[in-house]
């Protein structure tokens, strides 16, 4: 049998793409406790069945393998910060994050695209984790987005949407690719800049940009969207990407160090200000996704787990 690294599993098992969830109850005393979980899983329709997957390492595990009655509420997007303080913060969860008690006495987290209110059926042994199980007794649902987790990170499908909408054409579609700690731009005679390709139609863009880098020596992945713009004569979309394999000796690009980017010169100002965002953020782990125009638009982030 071969070994199983469990920090390489936990990746293989984190290219799931899942929503997230908090998870909620209350303790012998009635003070509400929660944790943020992604092991939600729908089960059975009749009976109403749901379960999560509590680890035996949460400071709140006993309550929940003992519980009478939980909660579940599946965030919408734009409740990160939510899921972040469920996932670490130390103090009380509950008093950063509006809720309400439902019939039972179970916490459920105001703004959640559903909310489930659970009788506790059985908590089976599993591991390092237990697999709570629970029969529906009460739920809600509201239209909208829920909140995305994979890789590791947080996405929004409506944010995702939004940056592919075909708002004007000529696309330009670029790769923000970084692989060892450098970024790999293409040398143009007003600068550096993302290697970038122009596309008709939006539906191929990773598929086109793709094939266009592998062309040019570099066998790429490509991640989230990470900014977005129009510029007055184009649609600019650039996606963060990583190398997949070391780039072929043809490869055409310069490999610029992250902490050398400050002060390299680059082909206009929205990528001069894109990357040094890229640089900021790169450092810190923590990624947003930025829609707009070339001079104004909002940063959606995207924080990493911690
Ligand atoms: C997106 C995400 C999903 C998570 N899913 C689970 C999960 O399914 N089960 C679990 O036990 N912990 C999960 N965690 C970790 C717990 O939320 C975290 O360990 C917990 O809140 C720590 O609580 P404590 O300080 O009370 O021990 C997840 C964290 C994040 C950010």
């Amino acid at each position: 049998m071969t070994t199983i690294d469990p920090r390489d599993l936990r990746q293989a098992f984190g290219r799931f793409m899942t929503g997230v969830t908090i998870v909620t109850t209350v303790d012998p005393q009635g003070t509400p406790v929660g944790f943020t979980a992604n092991s939600f899983s729908s089960v059975s329709l009749d009976p109403p069945l749901l379960l999560v997957c509590p680890g035996k390492f949460l400071s709140t595990f006993d309550h929940f393998a003992s519980c009478d009655y939980f909660g579940v509420s599946v965030l919408a997007e734009g409740q990160e910060e939510v899921s972040n303080t469920f996932a670490s913060f130390k103090g009380d969860r509950f008093a950063r994050s509006p809720y309400r008690l439902a019939a039972n006495g179970v916490p459920l987290i105001d703004g959640a695209v559903a909310q489930f209110s659970c009788k506790t059926r059985e908590l089976v042994d599993a591991g390092d984790h237990g697999i709570l199980l629970g029969q529906v007794e009460t739920y809600n649902h509201r239209d909208g987005p829920g909140l995305g987790y994979s890789n590791g990170r947080y996405f929004s499908i409506g944010l995702e949407r939004k940056a592919f909408e075909t708002t004007q054409a000529p696309t330009l579609a670029g790769a923000i690719i970084e692989h060892e700690g450098k970024v790999y731009l293409e040398a143009t005679s007003e600068g550096l800049r993302p290697p970038q390709i122009e596309i008709q139609d939006q539906s191929q863009l990773r598929g086109l940009l793709r094939s266009h880098l592998a062309t040019a020596g570099y066998a790429t992945q490509l991640g989230a969207a990470y900014s977005v713009f129009d510029s007055g004569q184009a649609h600019f979309v650039y996606i963060l990407a990583s190398l997949s394999e070391p780039p072929s000796r043809a490869g055409r690009l310069t490999a610029v160090p992250l902490n050398a980017l400050a002060d390299a010169t680059f082909a206009t100002p929205s990528i001069t200000s894109m990357m040094s965002r890229f640089a900021t953020e790169s450092r810190q782990g923590d990624f947003s996704l930025y829609l707009g125009t070339a001079e104004t638009g909002d940063v959606h982030r995207f924080s990493e787990r911690t």
